[in-house]
């Protein structure tokens, strides 16, 4: 299965940001973890801090690969160009965030993202990410 992985804004800077909130990995040692657990399937990432690029790389991808895992950070809570985006694609998306965005600022308790997802798990610190693949294997293996 070819599953893709879309970290938007300041997530490049995981391990250094906010390590209290975001713990002290960097994403791209993660990322080897899940290339090792996930050994049968085919994991791609991309991370940008801009919104259009997000946007591009999820039409670039998005009617060929089996499942997109997006973390789009702010862009969460701001874009419907983003939103707009997903709706526009065949591929399955599933939000994901580090944080449990539910227990902290207000702002971060809208999602423009959430009704256009497969669905979205939040709160379980960079394990979102595993739980989020294998639900896109779960589901697509379904008859
Ligand atoms: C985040 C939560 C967002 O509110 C925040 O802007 C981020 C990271 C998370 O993974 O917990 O950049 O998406």
């Amino acid at each position: 299965m070819n599953i893709l992985i879309i970290n938007g804004p300041n997530l490049n800077l995981l391990g250094k940001r906010e390590p209290t909130i975001y713990g002290s990995q960097d994403f791209e040692s993660y990322f080897n973890k899940l290339q090792t657990i996930f050994s049968e399937h085919q994991l791609t990432y991309f991370q940008s801090n801009h919104e259009g690029a997000i946007v591009d790389k999820l039409h670039e991808t998005g009617f060929a690969v089996d499942g997109i895992v997006l973390n789009a950070g702010a862009y969460t809570h701001t874009s419907v160009a983003i939103a707009d985006a997903i709706k526009g694609i065949t591929s399955p998306v599933i939000e994901v965030h580090i944080s449990n965005v539910f227990v902290r600022e207000e702002f971060r308790h809208h999602s423009y993202l959430s009704p256009v997802c497969w669905g979205s798990i939040s709160g379980f610190g960079l394990q979102s990410y595993q739980l989020a693949i294998q639900a896109i294997i779960n589901k697509t293996l379904k008859p």
